[in-house]
């Protein structure tokens, strides 16, 4: 706790791409905070970092970087959170971790604010988890639709944009396209994989000009670590054990924004008016659907926004029971920063009235 009585935040990893996003949320949003710190690897000590209009300078994750810090937002890669998260808790501090580390972990919640708030609470291991960005994309729409119909299936495919692979894969996307741009590539088998060469960055393939059905590493049976993340953290956040998931990602070339189609089938039969009247009031939802005036949202207009956007509300050609949505969110925001801002507030300030993304 700082000297204003207010509760002191660390932000780990504050110069990524999730970082990067965050210290801009932590700026805007309702001020609840004493001491923000801010702390990435050594190779960033001394840069000097703008948060809350006060130039911040970077720290070095060490044992004493926690020391008198309240909650710990953790933007960095899974190995490092998964060794200094225990550390920050020893320290004092409650993790707010966005990693892949311990989303599954029983003895750790997984959290999305307009979803299951009450989970913040049961933390035995002092660690709060933020789910993965192509879930999170979705999962504040469906889980209103779910809350009023009673889910019973998903069928899912995402178009993932390259920031999701963090600085890395934006500055690989901005380098292809410099490389196409202006020529008459993507025209012949392999003409855009000569020109890119080795410069896949943190893809398999290339991604200007392309669309790439894979995301993260290889698991059992041909999955994606990306899909079976979608599945598992999705039944995780709803408490929905055993709900049917198939799931594939594909990544496009697109900077920031993440968009799905979703098959979701519920219970009982659901009308489409039933179904935009919970999306159109829904916290953190936008309900945009009007395909006669060319309206539904698309990455473009989306990025920089804080809700989920639903456009394209169907009801299954062959299934009173499903509907199929098209939705778009923010990676970064939604799908990154503003979730772990919105949990930590939880945390800090577990009976002040919520903001959910307007
Ligand atoms: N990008 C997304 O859409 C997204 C969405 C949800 C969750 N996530 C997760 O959020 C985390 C951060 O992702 P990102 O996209 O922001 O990655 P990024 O752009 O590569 O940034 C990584 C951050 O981690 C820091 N870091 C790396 N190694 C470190 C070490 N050994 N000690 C201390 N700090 C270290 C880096 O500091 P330096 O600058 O000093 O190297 C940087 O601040 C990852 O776990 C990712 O899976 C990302």
């Amino acid at each position: 706790m700082t000297r204003s009585g207010r509760p002191a935040l660390a932000v780990v990893g504050a110069t990524g791409a999730v970082g990067t996003v965050l210290l801009q949320i932590l700026s805007q949003r309702a001020d609840v905070w004493g001491e923000i710190r801010l702390i990435a690897s050594p190779r960033s000590a001394g840069r000097k970092l703008a948060v809350r209009g006060e130039e911040t300078e970077v720290v070095a994750l060490t044992e004493e970087a926690f020391d008198g810090i309240d909650v710990a937002l953790f933007d960095v890669p899974d190995g490092v959170a998964a060794r200094w998260a225990p550390v920050a808790v020893a320290r004092g501090a409650v993790v707010v971790d966005n990693s892949g580390a311990f989303r599954m972990d029983p003895e750790v919640p997984l959290v999305v604010p307009e979803v299951n708030p009450h989970t913040v609470r049961m933390r035995p291991r002092g660690i709060v988890a933020n789910p993965n960005c192509t879930t999170l994309s979705m999962i504040v729409a469906v889980g209103a639709l779910h809350a009023e119909f009673g889910l019973r299936e998903l069928v899912v495919s995402s178009y993932q944009a390259v920031s999701g692979a963090g600085h890395a894969g934006v500055r690989t996307l901005r380098d292809q396209l410099s490389l196409v741009a202006g020529t008459e590539l993507g025209t012949g088998p392999g003409d855009v994989r000569r020109v890119v060469g080795d410069g896949t960055g943190p893809f398999t393939d290339p991604v200007a000009l392309n669309v790439v059905p894979w995301a993260g590493s290889l698991r059992e049976d041909g999955w994606s670590s990306e899909e079976m993340k979608v599945r598992d953290e999705s039944r995780k956040i709803l408490g929905l054990p055993r709900l049917p998931v198939a799931v594939t990602c594909v990544r496009v070339p697109v900077i920031t924004t993440h968009s799905l189609t979703v098959h979701a089938r519920f219970e009982h039969e659901v009308t489409v008016d039933a179904a935009r009247e919970i999306l159109a009031t829904a916290p953190g939802v936008v309900l945009y659907d009007n395909p006669a005036a060319g309206e539904f949202p698309t990455p473009a207009d989306v990025v920089g926004t804080d809700p989920t956007w639903v456009g394209r509300v169907r009801r299954a050609l062959d299934d009173p029971t499903a509907l199929e949505l098209f939705v778009c969110g923010d990676n970064l925001r939604k799908g990154a920063a503003l979730n772990t801002a919105q949990i930590a507030e939880l945390v800090a300030v577990p009976d002040r009235p919520r903001t959910p993304a307007p």
